[in-house]
C-alpha cells in the first residue's frame, strides 16, 4: 500500500484533524493540507455535457466478420478476423448528470474505434432518424426538452410545441413514444450511426453508407408503469445492468451491418439520402454484415475513463469520410468545441481520448500541455528539417456539388409523412395501442392547439395514427 503525500509529494501526517489553535479551534490558515484538500474539492465537478449527460460506458473489440474491402481501405476492415479495440458511452439525451435511466427518450451510443490509422469516432443514437434535418434548429430542440428558463422544470409544453412546429420530427417522435422508447437496458437496443456517411475504396471510389448494429442480447422496452417503479428504486438501472453483465462475464454483443449506395446513385434515388429524418428501406439498399462489437471490459475508473471521453464525428480515418448532410457538418465542428470547452484545448492527451497508434500532431501550448509539447522541435512547417510533411496519399476524391448558395426551404414539397406511416402500419395492435397511450401521457396538459397540430401530423402519416391518438388524448381526460 503506497503511503498518503500532498500533490507536491511531501508526507501527510494527520489526515483526520484540521491544525487549530488550541482543541477548541479555530483552524489556523498555515493548515496547508486541509486548504488544499478543499480546493481542489471545490474544482472537482467539470461541465457536464450539454446533452447526453447522464451516461455509462465500457471498452471492448470490434471484429471484421466480413470483407467489405470493395468498399474501404479503411485498414480498421482490412481482414476478416481483425480485431480492433473499442469504447462505447451510452447515454440519455435530455436528463442531467444526475438524471434516471428509464426515461423516455433517445439512447445515444458514442463509439471510438482505436484504429492503426487513428481514432474513428461513431457518434450515433438508438434510432436511425433524428427530429430534424437542419442544424440551426438544434439548440432550440436541447431548450424545449430541457428546463423551462422560468420554472426550472421540464415543460410538456415546449417539448411538443417544437416537435410539433416541425412536420419531419414526426418520424423521431413516432419511434420515441412507441414501445421502444424505453429501452429496459443499453445492452437491449439496435444501435445507429444514423447519417449518412461515406466510404472510399483502394481505387478512390466513392459510396454512402450508413451503419446499423443489431443487439444480439434482444430487444427488451419498459411500459410507462414499469419504468416509473424502476426509477423509484434505481435511477441507475440501465447503467448498472452495463456494469454488472460486464463484471459478470455476460459480454454484450452486437452485429454490424452497412447500407451501401454507390455515390452517382444519390442524384437519383427517390429519396434524398441525406436527409437524417430518413431511412433507406433495407427493400432498396440491404443490410450487409461486416462485424461484431463485444464489451467486455468495465473502466476501472468513471471519470477518467468515462467523463472525461471525447467523441466526435469529426474523428475518421482514411477510407471514412462525412458526407453532405448538413447536421452531420454542423456537429463536425460543435462536438470538437464542446470539448474544448468542457475538457480543455488539449484534451486529446487524456488517455482514453489518445490515439493508441503512433500519432504526431503539431498543435502546440495551450492549458494543461503535459506531454513534453515537442520539445525542440519546430513548430513550422514546411521546414528545412522536413518535420511534419503531409500524407498527400490519404486525399480523398474530389465530390461534386453545385447549387446556389441560399436559406433552402426544405419544408416545402418534402414528404415528411409516408416513413412514420409505414412504421405505424408495421406494428401491431398492441403496439399501436401503446404508442397511442404512450403519447397521450406525454402531451397530456399540453394546450388544445398544440395537441391537435400532433394529432394532425399523424392523421397525414395514417388516418389510424390521428384516430388513436385522439381517442387516447380523449379518454386521458
Ligand atoms: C453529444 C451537438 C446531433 C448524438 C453532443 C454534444 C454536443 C452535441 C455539443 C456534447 C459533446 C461533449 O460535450 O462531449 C450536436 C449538434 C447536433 C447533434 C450540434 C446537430 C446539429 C446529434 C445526432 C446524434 C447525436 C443527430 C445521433 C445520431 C450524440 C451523442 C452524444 C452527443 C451520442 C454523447 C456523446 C458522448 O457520449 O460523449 N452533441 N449533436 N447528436 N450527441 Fe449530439
Amino acid at each position: 500500500m503506497k503511503k498518503l503525500t500532498t500533490a507536491a509529494g511531501a508526507p501527510v501526517a494527520d489526515n483526520q484533524n484540521t491544525k487549530t489553535a488550541g482543541p477548541r479551534g479555530p483552524a489556523l490558515l498555515e493548515d496547508v493540507w486541509l486548504i488544499e484538500k478543499l480546493a481542489h474539492f471545490d474544482r472537482e465537478v467539470i461541465p457536464e455535457r450539454r446533452m447526453h449527460a447522464k451516461g455509462a460506458g465500457a471498452f471492448g473489440t470490434f471484429t471484421v466478420t466480413r470483407d467489405i474491402t470493395q468498399y474501404t481501405k479503411a485498414r480498421i476492415f482490412s481482414e476478416v478476423g481483425k480485431q480492433t479495440p473499442m469504447l462505447i458511452r451510452f447515454s440519455t439525451v435530455a436528463g442531467e448528470r444526475g438524471a434516471a435511466d428509464a426515461e423516455r427518450d433517445i439512447r445515444g451510443v458514442a463509439m471510438k474505434f482505436y484504429t492503426e490509422q487513428g481514432n474513428w469516432d461513431l457518434v450515433g443514437n438508438n434510432t436511425p432518424v433524428f427530429f430534424f434535418r437542419d442544424p440551426l434548429k438544434f439548440p432550440d430542440l436541447n431548450h424545449a426538452v430541457k428546463r423551462d428558463p422560468r420554472t426550472g422544470m421540464r415543460s410538456a409544453q415546449n417539448n411538443w410545441e417544437f416537435w410539433t412546429g416541425l412536420p419531419e420530427a414526426l418520424h423521431q417522435v413516432t419511434i420515441v413514444m412507441s414501445d421502444r422508447g424505453i429501452p429496459v437496458g443499453f445492452r437491449n437496443m439496435h444501435l445507429f450511426g444514423s447519417h449518412t456517411f461515406s466510404f472510399i475504396n483502394a481505387d478512390n471510389e466513392r459510396f454512402w453508407v450508413k451503419f446499423t448494429f443489431k443487439t444480439k442480447q434482444g430487444i427488451k422496452n419498459y411500459t410507462d408503469a414499469e419504468a416509473g417503479a424502476v426509477i423509484a428504486g434505481d435511477r441507475e438501472s440501465s447503467q448498472r445492468d452495463l456494469f454488472e453483465a460486464i463484471e459478470n462475464g455476460d459480454f454484450p454483443r452486437w452485429t454490424a451491418y452497412v447500407q451501401i449506395m454507390p455515390e452517382s446513385e444519390a442524384n437519383t434515388y427517390r429519396i434524398n439520402p441525406f436527409d437524417l429524418t430518413k431511412v433507406w428501406p433495407h427493400g432498396d439498399y440491404p443490410l450487409i454484415e461486416f462485424g461484431e462489437i463485444e464489451l467486455n471490459r468495465n473502466p476501472e475508473n468513471f471519470f477518467a475513463e468515462i467523463e472525461q471521453a471525447a467523441f466526435t464525428p469529426a474523428n475518421v480515418v482514411p477510407g471514412i469520410g462525412f458526407s453532405p448532410d448538413k447536421m452531420l457538418q454542423a456537429r463536425l465542428f460543435s462536438y470538437g468545441d464542446a470539448q474544448r470547452y468542457r475538457l480543455g484545448v488539449n484534451h486529446h492527451q487524456i488517455p482514453v481520448n489518445a490515439p493508441k497508434c503512433p500519432f504526431h500532431s503539431y498543435h502546440r501550448d495551450g492549458a494543461m500541455r503535459v506531454d513534453g509539447n515537442h520539445g525542440r522541435i519546430t513548430g513550422n512547417e514546411p521546414n528545412a528539417q522536413g518535420e511534419w510533411q503531409e500524407q498527400p496519399d490519404f486525399r480523398e476524391p474530389p465530390l461534386a456539388i453545385d447549387g446556389a448558395a441560399d436559406r433552402w426551404d426544405h419544408r416545402v414539397d418534402e414528404d415528411y409523412f409516408s416513413q412514420p406511416g409505414n412504421l405505424f402500419r408495421l406494428m401491431n395492435d398492441e403496439q399501436k395501442q401503446q404508442l397511442f397511450d404512450n403519447t397521450a401521457r406525454a402531451i397530456s396538459g399540453v394546450t388544445p392547439e398544440i395537441q391537435q397540430r400532433h394529432i394532425d401530423h399523424c392523421t397525414q402519416a395514417d388516418p389510424a395514427y390521428g384516430a388513436g391518438v385522439a381517442a387516447a388524448i380523449k379518454a386521458l381526460g
